[in-house]
């Protein structure tokens, strides 16, 4: 389903096309290529030093069981739906530079600009892919064994989004919601803090 983004100002369709489905065609699996594409645009993302700070970890539902862990990590409210979707992506971030080991304070920063990368690759391959924090840290941790200098920042769900006519009544109620944001004038100043 392709969702309406009211715009003050231009810009590219890949921006006003991303947004955040709960509504994932079950029936759609995602390939290896596919899955690849999207790493591939996490891979030329920016980074401080170009250290590259972020690790993915993927969780395809063609492995039934795999899938079945790490769905059941995530928050019930996001099992609801993202058990629709074709892939699961466990987001971590490195809190120390590869380079010198020395801590780096945009490992963060870096990791969500790789996972935006991420999501705006798969809108342009036609899919969604939809971030959460909704998920429980320790038991993600665990399973699928992330290193203690990593933080999981994220889960992100990818699939392809139902059409409109495809949804349910409750599915419709909750996606038709309309897109809000700030005014602009709240995110930027010129020159100083306004
Ligand atoms: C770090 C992060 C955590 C999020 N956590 C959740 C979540 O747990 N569950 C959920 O349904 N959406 C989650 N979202 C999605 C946001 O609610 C969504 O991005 C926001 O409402 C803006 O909508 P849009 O992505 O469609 O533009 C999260 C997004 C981000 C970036």
């Amino acid at each position: 389903m392709k969702k309406e983004t009211p715009l003050d100002f231009p810009v590219d369709d890949l921006i006003s096309q991303r947004w955040s489905s709960r509504a994932f065609d079950p029936s759609f699996f995602l390939d290896e290529k596919a899955m690849c594409s999207l790493f591939e645009a996490a891979r030329w993302a920016p980074s401080c030093y170009g250290d590259q700070p972020w690790k993915f970890i993927a969780y395809n539902k063609q492995d039934a069981t795999a899938w079945a862990r790490i769905l059941n990590c995530l928050s019930v409210g996001n099992q609801n739906w993202a058990m629709d979707a074709s892939l699961l992506i466990v987001v971590c971030a490195n809190t120390k530079f590869n380079h010198n080991g020395e801590p780096n304070r945009f490992g963060q920063y870096d990791t969500g600009a790789a996972a935006e990368n991420l999501c705006l690759q798969a809108t342009s391959m036609g899919l969604s892919a939809h971030q959460m924090g909704g998920f429980n840290s320790e038991k993600t941790r665990e399973l699928a064994k992330v290193p203690k200098d990593f933080d999981i920042m994220a889960c992100i769900a990818v699939g392809r989004a139902l059409n409109e006519e495809d949804l349910s009544v409750e599915q419709k109620e909750k996606e038709s919601v309309q897109r809000k944001r700030k005014p602009i004038n709240e995110i930027y100043s010129i020159n100083e803090w306004k």
